[in-house]
């Protein structure tokens, strides 16, 4: 399986994937919609092909939506993977690749949706908090969820964020090899 995977950040899990070397999965492209996120760099260093581009180079936003239609279909990826890509998927792109684009967010759904969902859960307080995996539709959040993986409240919210992180690493290869057995 030929996997795409579109991020705006660090890339940690960006490059968990990766490095996990997962059979019958290939990662032919990674996407940056930030130019200078952590990301493109780890990308560059796996010899990865890379691009980047941001909705503020094209007129429309629609504009934007099918130049990465476009991209993808130029890498024949089968697979869109967002790993933390801090944008709405819209229709283009959603109608060009039904069911074929996942992402993972670090509470159990549909708990704690939006931004600063470990944040939220520890201002909450809740005892057990997690990660998801889900499809990805139009909504923030709220596409058909694949898996889930809980992690137990800390005391310190560092360590609440670097347990998540953890549970991230290892469910996202995870749900990936599973999709690529079909
Ligand atoms: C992760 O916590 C992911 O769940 C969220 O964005 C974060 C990305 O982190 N969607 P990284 O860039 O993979 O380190």
């Amino acid at each position: 399986m030929r996997v795409a995977i579109f991020a705006s950040g660090t890339g940690s899990n960006f490059a968990a994937i990766c490095d996990a070397s997962l059979e019958d999965v290939e990662v032919v492209l990674a996407f940056s919609d930030q130019p200078t996120a952590g990301v493109v760099d780890l990308a560059r260093r796996r010899d990865i092909p890379t691009v980047t581009f941001s909705p503020r180079n094209f007129d429309t936003r629609l504009a934007y939506e099918e130049a990465l239609v476009g991209m993808v279909r130029q890498a024949r990826a089968d697979l869109i993977v967002l790993a933390g890509y801090m944008r709405i998927i819209q229709s283009p792109l959603l109608a060009a690749y039904p069911g074929a684009i996942v992402n993972i967010h670090p509470s159990l759904l549909p708990a704690f949706p939006g931004k600063d969902a470990i944040g939220q859960a520890f201002s909450a307080g809740v005892e057990t908090t997690g990660v998801t995996v889900h499809y990805v539709d139009a909504g923030m959040d709220t596409g058909p969820i694949i898996a889930q993986h809980p992690v137990a409240m800390c005391s310190e919210l560092k360590d609440l964020e670097a347990a998540i992180h953890q549970a991230e690493h290892t469910i996202y290869p995870q749900v990936i090899a599973q999709l690529a057995k079909g």
